[in-house]
């Protein structure tokens, strides 16, 4: 299973590299204790200090998000290009805040996903419906807009590397709301089956879905029954290094 700890800007850059120095053999610990595969996903300007605690050990290090274009006059943004050359293994797209709060839109996404395959960092791209198309029925068809620029990229890339999809409905994020069962098993069902049987033969990177939002120590037993879900995506419950190791205990 994959882990992905979303830090989004809740910490400073002196309390993420506190974290790192308290937990920093804890988390390896629990690392070789599970399978899993843990992902730190800190703001652009931690993402060299956390990854020089952690670059000789089995956990990786993400970005939050990254630039539609590789260099150039793109003011505030950060190049596909420096995560490399800085070791960050994954980066996180299509996240539902800045599709939101940003307003990015689904073109924009693809344009960086082609850049992460180029520059080989492993994209884990955000998809969910906002409570209203939940509300109306039309939670398929919103995802399938958000799915199509990507399949595209896809398609036509012949880069192999594992592809993340991380389904987080726009509404759970943050909300301590999820899905129930079955509507979340019914969703993941669609996505896996929407990636393989229409797209399977033309992709040939590995697709996996992951689950975001309002993931806790509580729901985690849930959740971990959903079939075709090969990972998470936490956001508040990775803050706390004795949270996120209570959820990673239990996947
Ligand atoms: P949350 O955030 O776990 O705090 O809901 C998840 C995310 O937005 O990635």
């Amino acid at each position: 299973m994959l882990i992905v700890a979303n830090w989004k800007m809740q910490k400073t850059h002196n309390e993420s590299i506190a974290w790192c120095q308290s937990n920093k053999n804890k988390l390896i610990e629990l690392v070789q204790e599970t399978s899993h595969t843990i992902v730190l996903c800190p703001s652009f300007i931690d993402l060299t200090g956390v990854n020089e605690f952690f670059k000789d050990t089995a956990i990786s290090v993400g970005a939050q998000n990254c630039a539609p274009v590789e260099l150039g006059a793109c003011t505030g943004n950060i190049s596909v290009l420096s995560l490399q050359e800085i070791g960050c293994s994954y980066c996180i797209i299509g996240h539902g805040e800045c599709r939101l709060d940003f307003t990015e839109d689904s073109d924009l996404i693809a344009r960086k996903l082609e850049l992460l395959l180029k520059y080989n960092i492993k994209p884990i791209i955000c998809i969910g419906e906002t409570e209203n198309a939940r509300n109306n029925g039309s939670t398929k068809e919103f995802l399938e807009k958000q799915l199509e620029p990507i399949i595209k990229v896809l398609e036509v890339s012949n880069v192999r590397m594992p592809i993340y999809i991380a389904y987080e409905p726009i509404w759970a994020i943050g909300s301590g709301k999820i899905p129930e069962f079955a509507e979340l098993q019914n969703t993941i069902n669609w996505i896996n089956q929407y990636m393989q049987e229409r797209y399977a033969q033309k992709i040939a990177s590995e697709i996996n879905i992951l689950y975001g939002g309002s993931v806790t120590e509580e729901n985690i037993k849930t959740l971990r029954e959903i079939k075709g879900i090969k990972g998470f995506l936490l956001g508040k419950a990775s803050l706390d290094f004795q949270i996120l190791k209570k959820i990673v205990l239990l996947i």
